[in-house]
């Protein structure tokens, strides 16, 4: 059957491309850039599949002028990349390393000229180490000093940059960092993680605070969202499908909108002063969605550790996570559902309503691992299909009345895809890491034609 042709968006409709600095810049020990938490994670054996690292990476830093020429080629309004907080400030604290500065400059100022609006995030992961090494995000001080960051970063760009985002999903480095020791620092804390929810969700309201006083506007931030599935009707998995979407949905997104956590979360959360739930739910311009796949969870499952991205989860949660059968998968094994992204969209709305801010999806994508063939092409017909179900999708979350303002397509490029390494390709356009080639692939091709010519 014929696909039915592309949806139309508005004229105004942002058409973005995303990265972050770890995964993407390398040069990790150039001009005075102080190391992360992620330098440190990857140098320990065991934690990232193969032993890679983004030492290299895509080697963005020295690269970054093809990469814009690639990005302008392709046609993105908005080009989504984090600044390396470590870069910036080597310690996490005190004095500002002006070739940190500089190298963004120097990005920011290529992104303009080539008319492409730069949408940095602050914060992608990437700690600054010896703020890591002093307890990290659970520590309440980093928050702090994340709030001088952004005052920083703010006062050097305001001028320059039309839209900011805060933070990059605090529940991905709360639970995968701090609880399940997946990602670095590689703790495994269970819901001793919490402070970490917390503390992340305050530096982005002092970011946001920060950034505005500095003179920045249009300021948001990039959630991790999936709607999450009862794995049946039975009482223990509903409550424990319910606990799930609690930590891992609503946990980060009332206190922004709303001003509080959610209630049935209060025994597992630690006393809050009140200030700070003004502070975090400090109003934003838009809010940014970062979505790939539905969750199906149930009651924990005897004896069987939930599998997550292929690493154990440990097997005293109060829920399990279920495979989610009868759907096409990516190469990550992630299930592809475009229905359930309508459905968090307009859950969204539903849940929040006049409370809720314009919409950006700021992150979604596949990784499809097809390489490069004798004639040089990248046929990557499964992640066109991946991105053409998406936007259908999106479109029909749109006619249902949910105000969504753009689409930043993750990402830009394969890149350094935290602990599984390099495995998984996720871009637009190939990179061999041997060579640092840059292949445009199918889908670039593909996005390019849909900017051109999906709106009116
Ligand atoms: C998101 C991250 C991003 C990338 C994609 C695949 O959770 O924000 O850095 O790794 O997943």
């Amino acid at each position: 059957m014929e696909k039915p042709a592309l949806p139309r968006f508005p004229s105004d409709f942002v058409w973005g491309v995303s990265t972050a600095s770890y995964q993407i810049e390398g040069a990790v020990k150039e001009d005075g850039r102080g190391p992360s938490s992620w330098d440190a994670f990857v140098a320990e054996p065991g934690r990232v599949l193969g032993g890679d690292t983004g030492d290299v990476a895509c080697d963005h830093y020295h690269r970054y002028p093809e990469d814009i020429r690639l990005m302008a080629e392709l046609g993105v309004d908005a080009y989504r990349f984090s600044f390396s907080w470590s870069r910036i400030q080597p310690g996490g604290t005190g004095p500002v390393n002006p070739a940190g500065l500089g190298f963004y400059d120097k990005l920011v100022d290529g992104l303009l000229d080539a008319g492409i609006a730069p949408s940095p995030t602050l914060f992608h992961w990437d700690t600054p180490l010896e703020l890591e090494q002093a307890g990290g995000w659970l520590n309440r001080d980093t928050a702090e000093r994340f709030g001088e960051y952004a005052q920083i970063v703010g006062e050097h760009f305001a001028d320059r940059i039309p839209r900011w985002i805060t933070v990059n999903e605090p529940v991905v480095l709360t639970m995968l960092g701090y609880g399940a020791g997946i990602h670095a620092p590689g703790l495994e804390l269970g819901f001793g993680a919490l402070p970490a929810a917390h503390h992340l969700l305050l530096a982005h309201g002092l970011g946001v605070q920060a950034l505005r006083a500095a003179g920045a506007s249009n300021i948001g931030i990039a959630n991790n969202h999936a709607v999450t599935w009862s794995a049946s009707t039975s009482e223990e998995d509903v409550q424990a499908a319910g606990l799930y979407d609690n930590i891992a949905n609503w946990i980060f997104a009332d206190p922004i909108l709303t001003g509080a956590y959610p209630q049935e979360l209060a025994s597992l959360l630690p006393e809050v002063p009140e200030a700070d739930m003004v502070v975090i739910s400090t109003p934003i311009d838009w809010y940014g969605i970062n979505s790939y796949n539905p969750m199906l969870v149930g009651a924990p499952t005897v004896g069987e550790a939930a599998l997550m991205d292929g690493h154990e989860l440990d097997a005293s949660l109060p829920f399990s996570l279920r495979e989610l059968q009868g759907y096409p998968r990516t190469d990550f094994d992630w299930p592809v559902v475009p229905a359930a992204f309508t459905e968090l969209l307009v859950g969204f709305k539903e849940r929040y309503g006049k409370k809720l801010p314009p919409l950006y999806i700021t992150e979604n994508g596949a990784a499809i691992n097809t390489g490069v063939d004798v004639d040089g092409r990248v046929p990557d017909q499964r992640r066109i299909d991946f991105m053409d179900a998406h936007l259908h999708a999106l479109r029909v979350a749109m006619d249902a009345g949910v105000d969504v303002r753009g689409y930043f397509y993750w990402s830009l490029m394969d890149n350094f895809e935290w602990a599984a390494g390099f495995s998984q390709r996720f871009g637009l356009v190939h990179v061999d890491y041997e060579t640092q080639k840059r292949t445009p692939k199918d889908s670039y091709y593909w996005y390019q034609d849909l900017i051109r010519h999906t709106q009116p």
